[in-house]
């Protein structure tokens, strides 16, 4: 695994001159903050010796270097889920390439579901903590001392910093934001009224089926952390709606303006 991420992160330095410390990983629906890029190299994933290559629909997948408010940035558009098949060190490797790139803050996007009975269609969610569900965890195995310790700290998986930042931002804005626990679980199933009443029991106030891989390895690998979810549909007792792909991408969308000045704002002050 060692030699892979160093293979892959010598070949991006030969493709790019940018060094970047901000990584973003942008997720369903919130690939306009690529937009925002400028001075935009772009690499699609097939051409990243090792790289995996993105299936699921609403996902191209490629590696954006630029600048976002006048900070270099390397940004994932489309990412690897574990539901796809791929297993956790698949899903997280380019984590590891972000870390073996120089990155030293990592940006996060999601689109979750809602089990919290204050949230609607729509809403922010600014992640202050995470509860893994996931079958298979990304480090397990042998550890590499040179990626991070055996036994990571996750008391503060998501900074401090960051999300009082990201507090200051909204609210200056004016953009309502909510903030909460997110469950990662593998799908592909939405959840069923029950498992949504389990999640919100156990002290969820959302879930996904991202974000918590890529985290554990981000804080492997001692960077800071910030991750986002928009709410796309709500797994609310009593409330449970049907939902499909097209109805997390249509809210997703809907949100995106206000979820993108909220990171964009944070990238360049942080
Ligand atoms: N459950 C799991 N993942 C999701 C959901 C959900 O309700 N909405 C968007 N991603």
């Amino acid at each position: 695994m060692l030699n892979k991420i160093n293979q892959t992160a010598a070949y991006l330095k030969t493709m790019v001159s940018y060094r970047p410390e901000t990584g973003i990983i942008l997720g369903t629906g919130l690939g306009h903050l690529a937009d925002e890029i400028t001075e935009k190299v772009e690499i699609p994933y097939e051409q990243i010796p090792h790289f995996p290559l993105s299936t699921v629909e609403g996902h191209s997948g490629k590696l954006i270097f630029g600048k976002l408010g006048g900070k270099e940035v390397l940004a994932m558009q489309g990412r690897f889920h574990y539901y796809e098949g791929y297993d956790m060190k698949q899903v997280t490797f380019p984590v590891r390439v972000f870390k073996a790139m120089g990155v030293k803050t990592l940006f996060v996007s999601n689109a979750a579901g809602g089990m919290n009975p204050d949230f609607k269609v729509g809403d922010i969610m600014i992640i202050t903590d995470h509860i893994n569900l996931f079958p298979e965890h990304p480090l397990r195995g042998k550890n590499h001392e040179e990626l991070g310790t055996r036994f990571p700290d996750m008391s503060e998986a998501y900074s401090p910093r960051l999300i009082a930042k990201a507090n200051e931002i909204a609210e200056r804005c004016g953009i309502k934001v909510q903030h909460g626990v997110y469950v990662g679980t593998s799908g592909p199933t939405f959840e069923t009224p029950a498992e949504y009443r389990y999640f919100r029991r156990i002290g969820g106030d959302a879930v996904g089926m991202s974000t918590v891989p890529e985290v554990i390895v981000a804080r492997h690998g001692e960077m800071e952390v910030f991750a986002i979810s928009v709410i796309t549909d709500l797994g609310v007792e009593g409330i449970v709606e049907k939902c499909s792909h097209e109805d997390v991408q249509k809210a997703a969308n809907a949100a995106q303006p206000l979820m993108t000045r909220i990171m964009q704002e944070l990238v360049t002050e942080c």
